[in-house]
């Protein structure tokens, strides 16, 4: 469905000296650098699949969403999506694709968001009595019915970017790129949100790429990820896969009398771990603690804690998709 092969993109930017000299010479005689945002990236995602594309800030994930979309032209390298190049012919492109900046409204400011509908409508030559369908099945996936007579201006960010996705979905595009489609909101909004996403999935096998750093978002959604930094792949697998490679992360939480578990238990001194390797906070009686269980397996943790204070109660969990990204994020690891 979708196929990215070695895609590149290098932008300029203008840099000054320091200072006014500086800024009257960058005007007259500009400084430029080479910025490699993406450098040659390949993936693919098959139909019906929903990719989370994952990496920190600046990782060059929303410039992939544009080339993918046809707003940037790649450097080099290339993207098929449905058999067709995003920047040739990009009129007959848009229609098969839907498209949500999080951070930024595809919809007229002023316009009732009803409006902006037949607006959209019209510019993607949708038959009246589909039209009718869609709107009715999106209202009652997106909720849109309480506020569609408002001016977009007036609503709130979570009905905004509801107002967004229906208007991304309204010719049912085959392939839907979400950037940061749940950025900002509060956690019941986040949840319709990613309900709507499923079900739309899930009914109308629409292939999806979402973009987020919310990992949250990527647990409950994506069969897949693509994680990214630097502009370059550094994971391309499922989520079982990414926890069996680098979960070696346990957590351990107990309950305690002891007065002060955390110096007692001094594990950094017990066992060989490295800084990273061991966390630990205590919080009145909880202690929480996260650790490498390939340098110390589970067994000896708990059997040197038990030894060495009074625990009420104990579990072990696996490290959560969230410490290990978090890590694999620090470390730049390249995978
Ligand atoms: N139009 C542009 N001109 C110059 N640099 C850009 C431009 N757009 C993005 N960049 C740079 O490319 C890198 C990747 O940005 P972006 O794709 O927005 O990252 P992400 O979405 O993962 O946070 C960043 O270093 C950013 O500053
Ligand atoms: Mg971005």
């Amino acid at each position: 469905m979708i196929y990215v092969d070695k895609l590149r993109k290098e932008f300029k930017k203008t840099i000054k000296d320091p200072g006014l000299k500086g800024s009257i010479k960058s005007i007259f005689k500009p400084k430029t650098i080479k910025v490699i945002a993406v450098k040659d990236i390949s993936f693919e995602v098959a139909e019906g699949e929903i990719l989370g594309f994952i990496g920190p800030n600046g990782a060059g994930k929303s410039t992939v969403i544009k080339m993918l979309t046809g707003i940037l032209t790649p450097t080099s390298g290339s993207c098929t999506i449905n058999g067709k190049n995003p920047t040739e012919n990009r009129r007959n492109y848009v229609r098969e694709i839907g498209v949500v900046f999080g951070q930024r409204t595809q919809l007229w400011w002023d316009l009732p968001l009803r409006e902006t509908y037949s607006v959209l409508k019209e510019i993607y030559e949708v038959p009246d009595d589909s039209y009718k369908k869609r709107m009715a099945f999106l209202n009652e996936v997106l909720d849109l019915d309480s506020f569609i007579s408002s001016p977009v201006r007036t609503l709130s960010l979570g009905q905004r970017m509801r107002a967004d996705i229906a208007a991304s979905l309204l010719h049912s595009p085959k392939v839907l790129f979400l950037d940061e489609p749940t950025i900002g909101l509060d956690v019941v909004v986040k949840d319709n949100i990613r309900r709507a996403i499923e079900y739309i999935n899930n009914q109308e096998k629409t292939t999806v790429i979402l973009t987020t750093h919310d990992l949250e978002d990527i647990e409950l959604l994506a069969n897949r990820i693509v994680m990214i930094d630097k502009g370059t792949n550094v994971f391309d697998g499922s989520i079982s896969e990414l926890k069996t490679k680098y979960g070696q992360f346990r957590e351990l939480y107990f309950e305690t009398d002891s007065p002060n578990p955390v110096n007692i238990l001094n594990y950094e001194n017990h066992f060989n771990f490295k800084p990273d390797e061991l966390n630990i906070k205590a919080e009145g009686k909880t202690v929480k603690l996260s650790f490498n269980s390939s340098i110390v397996p589970v067994s000896d943790m708990l059997s040197y804690t038990l030894g060495k204070i009074n625990v009420s109660d104990i579990s072990v969990k696996d490290a959560d998709i969230e410490v290990i990204i978090r890590r694999m994020y620090k470390h730049g690891e390249n995978l």
